[in-house]
């Protein structure tokens, strides 16, 4: 097994500029301002989303940032998606540096009657798809020797979910868990080719997810202890370091962007 490298702490170990990260999810919300950041940051940005007029506006704020950048506008959950984004990837910058699978559906549904449709769509989305998409990234990574994977998990799943006041959320929460552990065992089985997994769990963004609920969800800023939600410009700093030498030595971690709602080892 070859030695991984150390970082060379005489450059700017936060640099992303050049590399090629695919974001799923970049339509709107987190995912448009991950997008926004890494391509202010100076990398190649392919954005991913089901929604093509979404994903115009997120062009359009790339180009306006004066990076490369790419769409595919795809469903994550389609047979082809993966194949797509890696074909983005390559055609863009010739490689695959980081994939964040940021793409996700909530759900509020009372366990006790949760349908089996609806439960299918959440694994589908949240779990299944993400699985699929580093399935295609993974033989990338590992001839290049080098990739970092971000899932997007939640604070939620780390204890009960605060939503399940409404009775709600139980689904959403468990299969965002199942992620941060398929990403812990990924890690493991990726570190020998120097390709990390990781994973970002923020709390409470008031993005569109959450319109319907909008009142419930901002009724816990004031247990947050940093003192306001959290924003999807506090998940880019997290995202960059995730994705740049800085975190060289980091992998099968999920890192709670939260402002100290829930505090975890
Ligand atoms: N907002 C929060 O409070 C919060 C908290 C923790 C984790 N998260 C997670 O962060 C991620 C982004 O959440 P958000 O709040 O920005 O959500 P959002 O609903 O505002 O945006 C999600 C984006 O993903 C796209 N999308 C949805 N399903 C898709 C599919 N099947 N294929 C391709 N694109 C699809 C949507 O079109 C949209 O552009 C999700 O995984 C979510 O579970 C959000």
């Amino acid at each position: 097994m070859s030695r991984l490298p150390v970082p060379n702490i005489n450059g700017n170990l936060f640099d992303v500029t050049g590399k090629v990260v695919a974001i799923t999810g970049a339509g709107q919300g987190i995912g448009r301002t991950l997008a926004e950041g890494f391509a202010s940051a100076g990398a190649k940005v392919v954005a991913v989303d089901l929604n093509g007029d979404l994903l115009d506006e997120t062009k359009a704020i790339l180009d306006k940032a004066g990076a490369d950048s790419a769409t595919v506008t795809t469903d994550v959950a389609a047979e082809n998606a993966p194949d797509r984004i890696v074909e983005a990837c390559m055609d863009l910058g010739g490689r695959v540096d980081c994939l964040m699978n940021n793409a996700g559906i909530m759900s509020y549904t009372d366990p006790r009657t949760i349908a089996d449709e609806e439960l299918d769509r959440m694994i589908e989305i949240n779990f299944k798809a993400p699985i699929r998409i580093m399935r295609a990234v993974f033989p990338v990574m590992e001839q290049q020797r080098y990739g970092s994977v971000i899932n997007t998990g939640s604070s939620w799943s780390s204890r009960a979910s605060v939503f399940n006041q409404s009775g709600g959320g139980v689904d959403y929460c468990a299969v965002k868990a199942g992620l941060q552990s398929y990403t812990r065992g990924a890690a493991q089985a990726m570190a020998e080719h120097h390709v990390r997994v990781n994973a970002i769990a923020p709390g409470g963004v008031d993005t569109p997810m959450h319109a319907h609920h909008r009142d419930f969800l901002m009724e816990y800023e004031k247990y947050i202890p940093l003192g306001r939600m959290t924003v999807a410009e506090d998940l880019v700093g997290t995202s960059i370091y995730l994705a740049s030498d800085a975190s060289a030595y980091i992998t099968g971690q999920t890192i709670h962007v939260n402002g100290g709602m829930i505090m975890v080892d």
